[in-house]
């Protein structure tokens, strides 16, 4: 059975593309290399002894989207990644995540919407809570005012697509939260790759532990928690990736009662950043240069996920501890730099 993945060169994408083939699915992907290289397919061919099908196309080329599926009449699933994500430069270039994340996900369901019997998955994220009144957070805790455009767009895009199945019954579809992936495939074969300076904790920590950083700022440590520093809920990225191909599987065989669902996707475990620290420090065997400043603006306290949605229905539960995503995080940096 085919299935498109939009991003299915970038991090959570290439990790799903394995998932995917090593459970037999054909994978097409759509990528416009703005934030991940051709190269990542010689990882996943690596992996899963299987080359997917890969397009360059940009999804705001709407008539580029539209030969597309003139092409490919039988893809009978979607799996959409491709989306713009760096918050700050979102609060910056706000017209542009827009454009990249919204206009791209209504020509998608244009195209999609046009073939009857299509399942749908979102990659939407746990920024959608806000800071949420009550841990864990499920996911019939309210969706809080986004904090930033990139924050709006997941919002916007949960809505376009639960309006879309309320008028289209052909279309199925299912939004995962994410919590915060981290990781990279235990082989290092594929990784995450960010561009630049690293936002993200993980691949901060990473970097300065191979050098490439000289120290990592900790934003802040008088926050309302054990050890002052924030709380969240890291997820091993193929833990992620198997979450989307449960969730798939859920909606090709038609067990979803409701033709949208949302779900949270993490361990239900929070992790300070200190302890995170510490997990690098354990398992690399090295002592981590940081030094705490100031709190970093927009930072919620603490997020972590009640996972038992995804249990029960999805029959899906995060395997990986964090000192195993670590590993496999240290492993990834560790190889590329060579
Ligand atoms: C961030 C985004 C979120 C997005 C997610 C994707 C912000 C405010 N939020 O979430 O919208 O969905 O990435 O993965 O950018 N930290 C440090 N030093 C650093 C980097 C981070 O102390 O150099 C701390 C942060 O204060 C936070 C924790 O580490 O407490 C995790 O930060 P990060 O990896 O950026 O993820 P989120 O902020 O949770």
């Amino acid at each position: 059975m085919k299935i498109l993945v939009t991003g299915g060169l970038g991090f959570i994408g290439s990790h799903t593309v394995v998932e995917l083939q090593n459970s037999g699915y054909e994978v097409v992907i759509i990528d416009d290399c703005s934030n991940s290289s051709e190269k990542v397919l010689d990882g996943i061919f690596a992996i899963s002894k299987k080359m997917p099908v890969f397009e360059k196309i940009n999804l705001r080329e709407k008539e580029k989207v539209h030969d597309f599926f003139k092409r490919h009449t039988d893809i009978k699933g979607t799996i959409h990644f491709a989306a713009s994500k760096a918050v700050g430069e979102s609060v910056e270039k706000p017209l542009l995540y827009y454009e990249n994340n919204i206009n791209t996900l209504i020509y998608l369901l244009q195209e999609i919407t046009a073939n009857k019997k299509q399942s749908f998955i979102f990659s939407s994220s746990c920024t959608v809570y806000g800071q949420a009144d009550q841990m864990p957070i499920t996911e019939d805790a309210p969706v809080k005012k986004a904090e930033s455009p990139y924050g709006n767009t997941k919002q916007i895009g949960e809505e376009i697509i639960s309006d879309t199945c309320r008028v289209d019954p052909e279309l199925q579809a299912i939004s995962l939260r994410y919590f915060n992936p981290m990781g990279a495939h235990p082989s290092a074969e594929i990784g995450e790759l960010p561009i630049g300076v690293p936002q993200n904790l993980v691949p901060f920590i990473t970097q300065t532990g191979v050098g490439l950083r000289d120290q990592l700022s900790v934003f802040g440590d008088d926050y309302p928690t054990p050890d002052g520093t924030c709380i969240r809920d890291y997820i091993h990225v193929v833990d992620l990736a198997k979450a989307h191909v449960v969730a798939l599987e859920r909606l090709l065989a038609g067990k979803n009662p409701q033709n949208y669902e949302v779900f949270n996707v993490g361990t239900g475990e929070g992790s300070s950043v200190l302890e995170v620290i510490s997990s690098f420090e354990r398992i690399s065997g090295k002592k981590l240069n940081y030094s705490i400043v100031e709190r970093r603006s927009g930072d919620i306290i603490t997020a972590y996920a009640d996972t038992k949605k995804a249990n029960e229905i999805l029959g899906w539960k995060a395997g990986s501890t964090l000192d195993q995503a670590m590993k496999s995080a240290w492993d990834w940096e560790r190889k590329i730099r060579k």
